[in-house]
């Protein structure tokens, strides 16, 4: 048992979609969150770029005495996992696109997949992706300006929309019946794509699934936290502390760290 933290970093305040994911299944937890906005986005960053931010992000968590840690971005995820995994020694959970039960429940055999120029460009989600998707037409489109206006505070605005409904309309002309997002940045977008979506087009996320596999590796090493008392969630940013602060709604301790 341990009652040290889980660390989780992204490259801004789209991780947090995990973390409340991981927060439901194991509340006993204490977590630390690092959102590097500074450096949003890292999708059109460089593999070497992407990695040294991981490294500085995930040393930062070591530091802090975490037990485990969630790559809570799928860029940082496709790009530096493989490195970090190698160099450290505590446990790294990542996030890959939920190709695979999309491509597996596709009725009209065409799924879309919404993600960053970083993860669709990655040997590992092309590796991925062909493992599952024999016989299924996968339509990409990378989220050009997505995570920009969400860093900015302009989740629900006019450019969103436009810019949306711009990405989905080749995906919907090819008759979809999945929409994966490849982001984690993405399922703060889920309120507006249903707006946009048919009703037949389903929506999928790595959430939940990311959060059943940490708890899974916590419990194959004898780290749950049993503890009984109250667990603590501290998030930090290097960037705007109200986006941060808006985006969970105040439901977390939040503070600025210049990192
Ligand atoms: C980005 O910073 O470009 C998005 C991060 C992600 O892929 O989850």
């Amino acid at each position: 048992m341990s009652t040290k933290p889980i660390g989780m970093f992204d490259s801004g305040v789209g991780g947090t979609s995990i973390l409340m994911e991981l927060h439901t299944l194991m509340p006993n937890e204490n977590y630390i969150y690092l959102a590097d906005s500074k450096n949003a986005p890292y999708g059109n960053k460089t593999k070497e770029e992407i990695l040294q931010l991981s490294v500085k992000n995930s040393k930062l968590l070591i530091e802090k005495g975490c037990k485990i840690i969630v790559v809570a971005c799928n860029t940082a995820t496709t790009n530096a996992i493989s490195h970090l995994r190698s160099n450290y020694n505590v446990p790294f959970i990542g996030i890959e696109p939920a190709i695979k039960p999309a491509a597996l429940h596709s009725k009209t055999k065409a799924v879309g997949i919404l993600a960053t120029k970083g993860t669709l460009s990655s040997d590992l989600f092309h590796n991925t992706s062909s493992l599952f998707t024999s016989g299924i037409k996968v339509i990409e489109q990378v989220g050009e300006g997505i995570v920009p206006l969400i860093e900015a505070g302009k989740l629900y605005s006019p450019e969103m929309e436009e810019l949306l409904k711009s990405y989905l309309e080749p995906m919907l002309s090819q008759d979809i019946d999945y929409l994966v997002l490849g982001c984690t940045h993405y399922p703060y977008l889920i309120p507006i794509l249903n707006s946009i979506l048919p009703r037949e087009v389903k929506i999928i996320d790595s959430g939940l699934a990311v959060a059943r596999q940490t708890q899974t590796v916590l419990k194959t090493r004898s780290l749950i936290n049993k503890s009984q008392q109250k667990a603590s969630v501290k998030l930090f940013t290097n960037g705007n502390l109200d986006v941060l602060k808006s985006i969970l709604a105040d439901k977390f301790e939040t503070s600025y760290l210049d990192f």
